[in-house]
């Protein structure tokens, strides 16, 4: 392949360092036009004197400016929550492949994102291990009955709910498998992960919510899978590591060796386990699953009060458990917009966040 020019929106983070890893490898097929980070102006400066880009940015000021540079083949959306969507779509109207790491986006904007990438002729390949699973597996969508979404379920996948709800940040934060940013990582302690990736694999391949489902895999070796009409189940198997979907979504549809460390052994692995999500000690999956059919802005503001929640637990001032609290009570609250313009997903965003501020400042525990 001819050297592919990507920029990365959040190359500080634990997406962009781990692609960065995999660039490192493949140097003769990279070739870097920006790398873009939020605060840590240190490695971004590392970053910048290695790998020599064009140019850098700090802050989401900038994002615009690379997401209109045609020079780029490709953006790699790396950043956490909702500051993927503005550039996305400014990458998507000029015409840039996207590899899609930020399911925020599609959670806020899913409908008006695809169909700009069909217009524009943009490929989306999704970062996300499992919808980066779901892309290998699936060759003729129209035979598909079923996709399979793997969970690993997180920290607290068996222990109780009282020691959930009252657990630490630092417990929370204790992932058994993946090593991430700490949105991500305690929205898989809550399992609000999964629940926006069910929005997401609905978005990307088109599927009913009714038939896409969630099973506790937690291993982390069955990626996701998809059932054919006849029956027959493909699945996509790899070690639990993040460079092999990062280095798939921006090589595609190319393959290199690249960054493989290691071969697949299944005798190694000997076993693997599966099981049904609990939705009662869970209850995020399922308000995911409502609010992505009830569509419009009913997502936009469960991401937005999910990740208000969010910052607000890392910041010790709400419980674990408060989290699905809040954002059940923004959701139940919340008058939908159907088919909603632009503007009005960032309005519906910004008023959720305020709104679930003032929920969180009267929270007492
Ligand atoms: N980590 C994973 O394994 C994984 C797996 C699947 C999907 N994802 C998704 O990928 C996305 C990134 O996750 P992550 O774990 O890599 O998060 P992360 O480690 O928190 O990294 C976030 C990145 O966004 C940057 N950023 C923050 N504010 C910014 C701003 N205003 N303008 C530009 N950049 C900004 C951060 O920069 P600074 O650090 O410099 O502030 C950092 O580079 C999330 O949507 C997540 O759901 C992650």
């Amino acid at each position: 392949m001819e050297k592919r020019k990507i920029s990365i929106i959040g190359s500080t983070g634990s997406i962009g360092t781990q692609a960065l890893e995999v660039i490192d490898k493949l140097r003769d097929k990279f070739e870097i036009i920006a790398l873009a980070g939020g605060h840590n102006v240190e490695l971004l400066n590392r970053q910048a004197e290695k790998f020599k880009p064009k140019y850098t940015c700090l802050g989401e000021e900038g994002l615009e400016r690379i997401c209109s540079d045609k020079d780029n083949d490709i953006i790699l959306v790396a950043c956490s929550g909702k500051i993927g969507l503005k550039p996305t779509l400014t990458a998507i109207k000029n015409g840039i492949d996207i590899a899609l790491a930020n399911k925020e986006t599609l959670v806020m904007a899913g409908d008006i994102v695809m169909a700009e990438a069909k217009k524009y002729g943009v490929n989306i390949v999704p970062v996300d291990s499992e919808h980066c699973a779901i892309h290998q597996c699936i060759k003729n969508v129209n035979q598909v009955d079923k996709l399979i979404i793997t969970a690993s379920g997180g920290p607290f996948l068996h222990k109780s709910v009282e020691e959930m709800k009252n657990s630490t940040v630092e417990e929370a934060l204790a992932h058994p498998r993946w090593n991430m940013g700490k949105k991500i990582t305690v929205d898989s302690a809550t399992l609000m992960n999964k629940g926006l990736e069910v929005i997401e694999a609905h978005h990307l391949f088109g599927f009913d919510y009714d038939d896409i489902e969630v099973v506790v895999h937690p291993q982390s070796i069955v990626h996701s899978a998809i059932e054919y009409k006849d029956g027959s189940v493909i699945a996509q198997l790899g070690l639990p590591s993040m460079h092999i979907p990062i280095q798939y979504a921006i090589t595609y549809p190319e393959r290199y060796e690249g960054i493989k460390s290691k071969s697949f052994s299944f005798a190694e692995i000997a076993r693997l386990d599966f099981e049904k999500p609990d939705f009662e000690k869970f209850p995020t999956v399922k308000l995911a699953y409502e609010m992505g059919k009830t569509g419009g802005t009913a997502t936009v503001c469960m991401n937005a009060a999910n990740e208000e929640a969010v910052f607000a637990f890392l910041n010790g001032k709400i419980k674990l458990y408060n989290i699905y609290e809040i954002t059940k009570k923004m959701c139940d609250e919340h008058k939908v917009i159907q088919n909603p313009s632009i503007d009005e997903i960032f309005e519906t965003d910004k008023e959720i966040r305020i709104k679930s501020q003032e929920v969180i400042s009267n929270v007492r525990f």
